[in-house]
């Protein structure tokens, strides 16, 4: 994980790299540090802490922040517990050359070895400085320049990187390069100035200009010059696609929100709508997209569709495969990435593989692609970062267009990749005629009015407060739910773990009796989904076990309920809709019951401790 950002250009470099580290922070955010150049030194500031904190560095010295060059990072701790020795940016020992990076060397503790025989010493504990010293001693060794060096020195190393390296004996460059770890590179007018940073947020307000590096590639960075990218292995030129950026400034701000989780919760009947709009015509009975139209066959000749993701994207897998069985009779399997991509698992080229990931980056994910690449199979991917390595490793794919998500916990992304995978499984389902037609455009107007429905749940907000409130000093919670509900319940439970660090399970709701209600007491909150279709009675039934048991129930029920009502100690209505669309609303006061107990118990909702938005290392 990491944040990197970078400049070097005409203006004043350190507002543009610590602004940008801010955008930067939902990649980790234990230590912070920054490096300028103001023509003559290298200025290093870097603490342990937010960026806030090496803000309150910085502001002590003026000096700190001189220069029309310099490099920032916010770390997320791999190798090297977070302290401000361990935090970026790390210098060579001569002196000269500075680097960020987000990733991992693996094979770190050998260079560091063959480095202290060649009279290194080390003041950190990170892969990282091993790096730089590599780069170093590369250069003096070839006598090459620092574009040459950095080249060479990643052909000894095993691992993940984007980098971003400064020498100051060439202080008109800089040298970035990419493996298993994003960069985006942005580009200013007549090549007078470029901005670098690990996603193109920290500068979409200067440029729409940008570079995505793609794996094994380099950049040097030259001012005047312009950006010149090669192959890191074979040497050679890349000829470098400059990409319009889609992007606004006012996607990435808070809106008048307190938190981006809040914001983004708040954002799901446009998000919804905006994954849809254009892919349904319901009157013509027609579903639109293009990854899938133009792989029709593939989807439907398949033997069945392997599903994999990590987090909250597992959990929308795990709706899809009710959605893909339910509506197109396709066998499904749900798959961890990072289980998957090391089981051996059996793949064939009959198989499609579903990768579903918000940033696009995820690197169990990635690596789960490759694996299924391998094996023959046809990969897609659902993804929202646009550009990003999963949507690009893919053969095809669909975008969930839910506009940037900040919030480490993730909420639109999660509907919003429910709506995708509702739309292909009934566009097969309707291609297969394993659904009728009538039940098909019926099921598209229902999907249509599934934004109204979401916006009128958030105005319950006063009710969820309450009961927030009531439970926000529970150890444990339950989260039960039954069939499309149940990978829901799985979701409640793991927003509640995440940002409030209440311990929380999400089970199918009849498995409650092989375990889980050994815990229930009078302590226990047990948050049941029982809306009225699927299987209710069943449902009701569990609810009556935990009753007589004395847990707290909390339904999650269909406007005008009446059975759960009487036994429930607090009910949430939702509206009424399909079941397959059930999981878009019953998730909706899950969210919000997990952001309002956290607010509450003032945790940092938007950076939950040790977790990171893109997990890029495996
Ligand atoms: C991290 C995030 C989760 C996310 C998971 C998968 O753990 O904190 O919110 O669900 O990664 O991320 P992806 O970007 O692949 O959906």
């Amino acid at each position: 994980m990491c944040g990197i950002t970078g400049y070097i250009g005409y203006r004043d470099a350190y507002p543009i790299v610590i602004n940008g580290l801010k955008r930067l922070e939902y990649r980790g955010y234990d230590s912070a540090g920054i490096m300028l150049y103001d023509g003559e030194t290298m200025h290093l500031s870097k603490t342990k802490g937010k960026v806030c904190d090496l803000e309150e560095i910085t502001n002590t010295n003026e000096k700190r922040k001189k220069g029309k060059i310099g490099i920032g990072h916010t770390r997320w701790a791999t190798h090297g517990v977070p302290n401000d020795v361990n935090s970026h940016p790390h210098f060579s020992q001569s002196g000269n050359l500075a680097i960020v990076h987000n990733g991992i060397i693996e094979n770190y503790d050998t260079l560091k070895k063959e480095l202290i025989a060649r009279g290194y010493s080390f003041k950190s504990d990170t892969d990282t400085e091993v790096l730089v010293n590599l780069i170093d001693e590369v250069k003096k060794n070839e006598g090459c320049k620092l574009g040459k060096a950095v080249q060479l020195a990643l052909t000894q190393v095993i691992g993940a990187y984007a980098i971003a390296v400064f020498d100051k004996t060439k202080p008109n460059e800089i040298i970035v390069a990419r493996l298993g770890s994003p960069i985006a590179i942005g580009v200013g007018k007549d090549f007078t100035e470029f901005f670098i940073a690990s996603d193109a947020s920290p500068f979409i307000e200067y440029t729409k200009e940008v570079i995505y590096l793609d794996e094994h590639e380099l950049a040097i960075i030259k001012l005047d010059k312009g950006v010149k990218v090669r192959k890191i292995n074979d040497d050679s030129l890349v000829d470098a696609k400059i990409e319009e950026l889609q992007m606004n400034l006012e996607q990435i701000e808070k809106g008048g929100y307190d938190h981006f989780m809040l914001k983004e919760i708040h954002e799901q009947p446009k998000a919804i709508t905006d994954t849809y709009r254009g892919r349904i015509l319901a009157d013509e009975g027609i579903i639109k997209m293009a990854g899938v139209d133009n792989n029709l066959e593939k989807f439907l000749t398949a033997n069945r569709i392997i599903i994999v993701g990590c987090g909250t994207s597992w959990h929308a897998g795990l709706v899809g495969e009710y959605l893909f069985e339910h509506l197109a009779r396709i066998p499904v399997e749900v798959e961890y990435a990072s289980e998957f991509r090391y089981r051996d698992p059996i793949i064939t080229p009959k198989d499609v593989v579903i990768a579903i990931s918000q940033s696009g980056e995820t690197a169990d994910t990635l690596a789960a692609i490759k694996l299924a690449k391998s094996k023959g199979a046809f990969v897609f991917g659902v993804c929202n970062v646009v550009g990003s390595s999963i949507a690009r490793e893919t053969h095809a794919g669909a975008y969930t267009h839910a506009g940037p998500e900040i919030g480490v916990a993730s909420t639109k992304a999660f509907t919003t990749q429910i709506t995708v995978l509702s739309l292909i499984a009934l566009k097969l389902g309707s291609e297969k005629g394993t659904y009728a037609k009538a039940n098909f455009q019926n099921y598209l107007r229902r999907m249509e009015l599934i934004p109204s429905k979401v916006e009128e749940l958030l105005k319950i907000d006063n009710q969820i407060k309450e009961i927030a409130h009531i439970y926000k000093d529970a150890y444990n919670c339950l989260y039960l739910g039954r069939g499309f509900n149940f990978p829901v319940a799985l979701e409640g439970a793991l927003k509640l773990k995440e940002i409030s660090y209440i311990h929380a399970e999400g089970y199918p709701a009849a498995e409650m009796k092989h375990g889980p209600i050994a815990l229930i007491d009078e302590n226990m909150p047990v948050f049941v989904i029982a809306i009225n279709k699927g299987h209710y009675e069943k449902i009701v039934s569990n609810i009556q076990e935990i009753k007589a048991r004395s847990g707290k129930i909390i339904a999650i029920v269909t406007q005008g309920d009446v059975e759960v009502k009487r036994i429930a100690d607090h009910i949430i209505e939702i509206p009424e809709t399909e079941e397959a669309l059930s999981p878009l609303l019953t998730t909706i006061p899950l969210q919000l019951l997990s952001y309002y107990i956290a607010v509450m118990l003032n945790k940092n909702v938007d950076q939950p401790r040790n977790l990171a938005k893109a997990v890029t290392v495996e």
